[in-house]
């Protein structure tokens, strides 16, 4: 690969297929947020626009109390940590891809002494077979909706029903990693509150798909919250001021939120559009929330000189970056659809993808000559045609 400055690239695109790439200005962003201030900020998490904030998530999830954390990384572990306490198990069960397990450095085990029990498969969700097989005592049970690792996918609702059925009858605390639960109404056909009634703690970002300035919201029942605020203290994570976080994650409630189903219309469009495309598969297809996953055929090296080609010839960037897969001629790009999204039309998103592959596939001495107008032309034949798996 080319030496190049891929953040340089990026910094010079003007539309975003991954919404996340496209970082908002900050002087416009803390703009908005002054005009949304009142005449006293927040000390140490008791000011009015967090109690706000948090009774504003305690009711969009219909539970009783809520609480802000700093991030997700720290109030899971202390539910988790509470819920195993009370439920006399110091193993939590969680699916292979988990967060906490994979990118949060085992802090769980390390802080608080639990213990993973690794529950079904990497590339599939759990299913209710999986818990069945469960022979030790747990103390809480983390499922993810949608489950990120996996482009988004969530259960049916009648097997997530299941799985809940099995937490009740095992008397195994339930706690959702809801980090992008924002994105799955649409899917369930459900109000966010049904979702998060089946669980007993909930936790969700305020600052993925909301666009908040970081942190987020960890709700449940009075008792769990209350003890919760003691382990965020013990924690380091009572912060002398939450006011940026809530009122940018107040900003993002009230604009961001009721635009979540015309990113997941955009997501099923993205998804049906690139899965007609020679070389390139979705997962999920179709896609089921505001994310999907892209597998594109060719060399990892070229096609992420590729995608900065594209990026730096149409200042359009049409994926965050890609990452190899097991197989080495197939790559994986997520992307995370927003705002900022909407503002390529799905055509053509699909036209630069079939020109990603024809510029990845390209015999190297007519890498210069697989782009222009020809490329485009050959992606709509692409596209014509029906879908197909090729891996
Ligand atoms: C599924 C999931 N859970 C938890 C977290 C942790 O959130 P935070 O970054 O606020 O610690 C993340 C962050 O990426 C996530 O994707």
């Amino acid at each position: 690969m080319k030496q190049r400055d891929r953040e340089a690239i990026v910094a010079r695109c003007t539309r975003f297929v991954p919404a996340w790439a496209a970082q908002p200005d900050p002087a416009e962003t803390f703009r908005a947020l002054a005009e949304r201030a009142g005449p006293r900020g927040d000390v140490y998490g008791g000011g009015e626009s967090v109690k706000r904030l948090e009774a504003r998530v305690a009711e969009l999830l219909g539970k009783e109390s809520a609480a802000v954390f700093p991030s997700g990384t720290m109030a899971q572990q202390i539910a988790l940590r509470i819920w195993c306490e009370r439920n006399g198990s110091w193993t939590v069960a969680f699916h292979p891809q988990c967060h906490l397990d994979v990118h949060e450095e085992r802090g769980y085990a390390h802080l608080h002494g639990l213990q993973a029990r690794i529950v079904g498969e990497h590339d599939r969700l759990i299913a209710r077979a999986d818990l069945d097989a469960i022979a030790e005592p747990i103390g809480a049970l983390l499922l993810e909706l949608p489950q990120r690792n996996l482009g988004g996918q969530l259960p049916a609702w009648r097997d997530l029903a299941a799985q809940v059925k099995w937490a009740r009858e095992n008397d195994v605390a339930l706690h959702l990693d809801g980090a992008r639960l924002w994105q799955c109404s649409p899917f369930y056909r459900r109000p966010l509150r049904d979702v998060a009634a089946l669980f007993d703690t909930v936790y969700v970002s305020l600052y993925k798909d909301l666009s908040g300035l970081g942190g987020c919201v960890l709700a449940g029942p009075e008792d769990v919250i209350a003890e919760a605020r003691v382990w965020r203290v013990r924690h380091g994570g009572r912060l002398s001021s939450f006011e940026a976080i809530a009122l940018s994650a107040e900003r993002g409630l009230d604009e961001v939120l009721p635009r979540m189903p015309s990113f997941v219309r955009k997501t099923k469009e993205i998804g049906a559009a690139l899965a007609r495309v020679d070389g390139v598969d979705v997962v999920p297809n179709p896609p089921q929330v505001a994310m999907l996953h892209v597998f594109v055929r060719g060399e990892l090296e070229r096609v992420r000189d590729a995608l900065l080609d594209i990026a730096e010839e149409r200042r359009t960037l049409i994926a965050g970056w890609f990452f190899p897969t097991p197989q080495p001629d197939v790559q994986r790009a997520e992307l995370g659809i927003g705002a900022p999204s909407l503002d390529v039309p799905t055509d053509e998103i699909a036209e630069l993808y079939a020109e990603l592959v024809a510029r990845a596939s390209a015999p190297a001495s007519r890498r210069g000559t697989a782009r222009g107008a020809s490329a485009p032309a050959s992606a709509k034949r692409a596209a014509r045609r029906p879908p197909t798996r090729r891996r």
